[in-house]
Order: structure tokens, then C-alpha cells, then sequence
């Protein structure tokens, strides 16, 4: 059971670090860019906090997996701790492959569906991140997706694609994730300091 901090801001996941309970983080380059920072810069400053084994989520954006994996490359310099992360779609998956045929970790983040899980875990996925609280937002359960994909996952044996469950937006997500079979959750500090009271 890990916790990760769904956060791109360095300053604040290195005061949630000191409390020992977190694994790793997941960012968001539209979040860095809005905050008018350069993505890669704030990638390293997150990666130099965590141990070589963590993870440290670093999405890459664009229109083929071609794009995708140049800019994998870039942050896969920052250091062993970065897990590159790559949306659910034809393009994303194939660089997802390739990346995981060269030892990579991969997130391959907007999960909506057990489909597109089983999908993922084809391409060789280290993590796959349902969106729990956009999965609501849709009027889909975010937590029998979760259920659903554990179901699947434990009755073909897959044991090298961990749960992610992201979108995380009350301690219930955090609770009813883990009860339906997430290996991990990813929350915003907010959630994290919550969960203590
Ligand atoms: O981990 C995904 C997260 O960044 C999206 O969260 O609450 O905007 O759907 P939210």
C-alpha cells in the first residue's frame, strides 16, 4: 500500500517527504506551465527529494509516440526515479511499449475504463491511473472501475501493472480505493494533511 502526492510543487512535497509516508509523486506539466515554470526544471528539483526507487511521475505531451519518447528522453536524464508518463491513447500506448521494452516505468494516466486498463498492462504499464474523481464528474464509479480492473487483473495473473488511483478529491476516495483493490493512491497535499485528523 503506497501513498503517492499528486503536487508539482517542490516545496511542499519536501515537507509531506519529512513525515516518512510518501512514496512518490505525480505532476502535471499544464499545472507547472500555468504556474509559468519550466517543467523540466521542476522535475529535477522533485526528483533530488525522493530515493533512487521512488517514483516521480513526468508526463510528456504530443501528438505522436515519436514526440512522446523525445521528450521521455529528456527527463529520463534527470535520474532513475522517473516514471514517464503517457495519456491512454494509440499514440501513447505505442511509446509506452517501447519504453517499457527498455526497462522504463510507465504511468499511463486517464483511465475510464477496465479497457483501456487491460490495454495499458499490454503495453507493459507499471502503473495505470483510473481518474476516480473525473470518472464522478461523468457519472461513471470511479470505485467499481477500480474493482473491476483489480478483478481482471487478479484472474490473468497480471502482477507487474500496479493500480494508481488518481483523481482523488475526499479521504472516502482514498479509503474506498484501497478497499476495492488500488495499490497505490496519488493525493493533493490537502487530502494527505486530512487524512491525519
Ligand atoms: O491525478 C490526476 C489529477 O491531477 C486530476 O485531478 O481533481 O483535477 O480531476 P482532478
Amino acid at each position: 500500500m503506497k501513498i503517492f502526492l499528486d503536487c508539482s510543487d517542490p516545496e511542499l512535497i519536501a515537507s509531506a517527504y519529512e513525515t516518512g509516508l510518501i512514496d512518490g509523486v505525480t505532476t502535471n506539466p499544464s499545472l507547472m506551465l500555468k504556474a509559468g515554470e519550466d517543467p523540466m526544471h521542476v522535475i529535477k528539483e522533485i526528483s533530488a527529494i525522493f530515493p533512487w526507487n521512488a517514483s516521480v511521475s513526468a508526463e510528456v505531451v504530443g501528438e505522436t509516440a515519436e514526440e512522446m519518447l523525445d521528450m521521455a528522453q529528456d527527463y529520463l536524464e534527470i535520474g532513475p526515479n522517473i516514471t514517464i508518463k503517457v495519456p491512454c491513447t494509440v499514440e501513447g500506448l505505442k511509446a509506452c511499449r517501447e519504453l517499457a521494452d527498455d526497462d522504463v516505468h510507465v504511468n499511463v494516466t486517464l483511465i475510464f475504463s477496465t479497457a483501456q486498463a487491460i490495454l495499458a498492462a499490454k503495453a507493459g504499464a507499471t502503473y495505470i491511473s483510473p481518474f476516480v474523481g473525473r470518472c464522478e464528474d461523468n457519472n461513471i464509479n470511479g470505485i467499481e472501475l477500480i474493482s473491476s480492473i483489480k478483478k481482471v487483473f487478479k484472474l490473468n495473473s497480471i502482477t507487474t501493472t500496479s493500480i494508481l488511483a488518481a483523481s482523488i478529491r475526499s479521504i472516502d476516495h482514498i479509503n474506498n480505493s484501497f478497499k476495492a483493490g488500488a495499490d497505490i493512491v496519488t493525493l493533493p497535499p490537502k487530502i494527505f494533511e486530512e487524512m491525519y485528523h
